[in-house]
Formats: structure tokens, sequence, C-alpha cells
């Protein structure tokens, strides 16, 4: 598999996704403002070259969320892996593993927890949407618990969904199940639909055994996305801190203001977030948002980071900026489609491979250097 960089995964997930996935992906909200601003703000900030450091011993690795990782950066959550490639979730996490970073489970994911304890070894971590029923947040509290989950995170930016035009188009939105025009448009991707004809009909992992929630992945996607709670508070994060005696992460926090009210709740960490500029178009950028928090929380609350991360540098920037880790959205699912575990596990070489140069050039030997650099590492463009 020729991809020498993430824009050759996109370019190939294009090519074998049928359109409708494609799109779910690739979009953004409304008019993609935010989408834009998550790549392009990067670009607001140069990295500091300095030479003439003996730079021929290396090292990648950092900590963050209480371990030591051998990368800076790992898979966070992103919905219906398995619809992208078959066993897409145990195929991430089997590439995760392998170059020592954890994947952090969706609520809506094709492969349940047990599933995914039972293919790897690796460490787990599960993103929880929570439900108007909250019988159905404790037992997903209860399977992460038995799966040994170690991090669980409270997804905050999406009570309710924002419009994605790209899906409206494609009638992805008001799907329930397969309509006799979806299939001809599947049919257009041939190896694609081999692939999910050997994984088996996908369902929603979380939900398949509570048939109120119908059959197949696109029923129970719709009927879990309508319960999410949208009276969610930060009374509810108490509720939820009661019962979850491990790591927990608040993700989507782009304030200054909430990421206090996050410490105060009790978090252990927030992902500085806008779910890839999937919800509030005409947000901040993430990258634009990080260093107002991290000069709000002045160390007292671990800071991860995600949004359009596509290049080495883009993870060196948000580091320097103050985040321990980094997630990867898009990039790696762009792998997965593209070529399976070997996609992922290409994309997370190609990026790690970015970010050993980028620091060896920026004169520093590890990332435990960069992030004591700190915000000296760049300078506004
Ligand atoms: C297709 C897709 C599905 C996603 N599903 C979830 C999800 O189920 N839960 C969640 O917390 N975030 C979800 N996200 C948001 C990602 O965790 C992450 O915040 C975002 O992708 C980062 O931006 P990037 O893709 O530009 O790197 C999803 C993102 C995408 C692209």
């Amino acid at each position: 598999m020729s991809l020498i960089n993430v824009a050759d995964a996109r370019r190939a997930a294009e090519r074998r996704l049928p359109r409708i996935f494609f799109d779910y992906v690739d979009g953004g909200a409304f008019a993609e403002e935010t989408l834009r601003a998550n790549r392009e703000d990067y670009g607001r900030w140069t990295l500091v070259q300095r030479v003439l450091n003996d730079i021929s011993q290396r090292d990648l690795s950092t900590g963050f969320l209480g371990q030591r990782h051998r990368l800076p950066f790992m898979l966070g959550p992103v919905g219906f892996l398995g619809l992208y490639a078959g066993g897409g979730e145990m195929a991430a996490a089997r590439a995760a593993a392998a170059a020592g970073i954890p994947l952090c489970l969706s609520t809506f994911s094709i492969a349940s927890l047990t599933e995914l304890r039972a293919a790897t070894t690796g460490p787990l971590q599960f993103q929880l949407y929570v439900m108007s029923d909250r019988a159905i947040g404790e037992e997903l509290i209860a399977q992460a618990r038995a799966a040994g989950v170690e991090t669980l995170y409270l997804t905050v930016d999406t009570a309710i969904t924002a419009v994605r035009e790209r899906d409206v188009r494609n009638g992805f939105r008001s799907l329930t199940r397969i309509t006799p025009s979806l299939a001809l448009r599947l049919a257009t991707r041939p190896a694609w639909c081999l692939d999910m004809a050997r994984a088996g009909l996908p369902q929603v992992g979380a939900v398949k055994h509570r048939p109120e929630f119908g059959k197949g992945v696109l029923e129970q996607a719709s009927n879990l996305s309508r319960r999410i709670d949208t009276r969610l508070s930060w009374k509810d994060v108490d509720w939820l801190r009661a019962r979850w005696d491990g790591k927990l992460v608040l993700k989507g926090i782009l304030s200054p203001e909430d990421a206090r009210l996050a410490h105060r709740a009790g978090a252990d960490a927030i992902v500085v977030s806008n779910h890839g500029g999937r919800q509030l178009d005409g947000a901040a950028s993430t990258i634009a948002a990080l260093p107002a928090i991290a000069e709000a929380l002045a160390g007292d609350l671990e800071i991860l980071f995600d949004g359009g991360v596509r290049r080495g540098a883009d993870i060196v920037k948000a580091l320097a900026l103050g985040a321990s880790g980094v997630l990867l959205g898009r990039a790696y699912v762009y792998g997965l489609a593209a070529g399976g575990e070997a996609g992922v596990a290409r994309i997370i070489d190609h990026l790690a491979e970015e970010v050993d140069i980028t620091l060896a050039l920026m004169g520093l030997t590890s990332v435990d250097a960069l992030k004591q650099r700190g915000r000296d590492a760049l300078r506004p463009r």
C-alpha cells in the first residue's frame, strides 16, 4: 500500500467507501467553517528551528492519562469503525496495541467492548454517550468495568446532532434500513460490499441485545441518537463520577470557563475538541482555543487535544501549546477504510515518523523535551 501521507489515505478511502459513508466521515456541520479552520489554523503557528544539538538519540514516548505511551498520540473515539472496514474496531485496536498506544471505543461501535477485549491485550478506553434512560448508561459502565477499561470519556458536545449537509444530500440522516436505491449506490463499491458481507450484518454492539433499538446498525444508531439525553448538565458529571472510579475525561471542551468547571466537577482530564467540526459550526478551531484553556487551567487539569490532525507538525504544535497527548480522528479512519489494520498501522507509523523528524529538526530529542520547552517552541506567524 503506497500511502505516503494522510491525504493519500483519504483519497484511497474515497475510492473504496460508498459515497454515503465517505461523506459521513469526511464532512462537517453546516458550512463546514470550523472543519476548515481546524486545519487552516495550524498555519497560525510556525515551528522554531534550532540546530547543532546532538539529536542522535531520540525518544517519542511520553506520559498521558497516568501512563507512559510509546507515542504522544492515540486513536480517538469514532463511530462505526466496522462500517469502514469489516471488523474495523478490532483492526484499529490491534494496530494501536502493536504501536503501544490506546484506542478509545465509541458508544456507536459495531464491536462491543467484550468483543474488543477478546481481540486485543492493549489498553482499552471507552467513550460514553449518556441516554435519557440511565439504565443504559449503567449497563455500559458495567460493561466497561468488566472489560477492564481504564479511562472513560464523556462526550459533552453532542447533546443534539448538528446538521451535516452532505449527509442530508445523501439521505444518510433519515436512513433506518437499506432501501433499493441505497443498495444500488453501495453496489458501486464491490470490494467494500464483499468485505461487509464477510463480516456479517452490522449492528451496534452496545445495544444489539435490546430489541427496543430495532435491528441492524442504521435503525439502532438512529434510535440511540434520539435517546441521547439533552438535559445532560454538570450535575450528571457527578452522577457519573459516583459510578466510575477509573479515569474520567470530558471530551468536547472548547472554552476556558468550561475547562475550569470540568476541573471542579472532578474530571481527570479534558479533550479540547469541537468534534472535528461536526457540531457547532462557527466555533473556534481547537488549535486556536487551546492556549487560553491551557492558561486558565494552569496545570490543574490534564489536557488532551484533537481536531484536524493530519501531520506530525500538528501534533507537535498541540503538545507545545499544553496538550499532554493528542487524539487522532479521521486520520486513522481514512487509513482503516483504505487498508484495514495495515492501513491504520501505516498512518500511525507515518505520523510517528513525521513527529520524530519534526522534533529533531527543531533541535529536540524527545516529546518530553518539547513539552518542557512549551510555547517557546513556536512563534505566531
Ligand atoms: C465519522 C466520525 C464519527 C465520530 N464519532 C464519534 C463518537 O462516536 N464519539 C465521540 O466522542 N466523537 C466522535 N467523533 C469525533 C472524534 O472523536 C474527534 O473529536 C474528531 O474526529 C477529531 O477531528 P479530526 O477527525 O479532524 O481529527 C467522530 C468523528 C468522525 C469523523
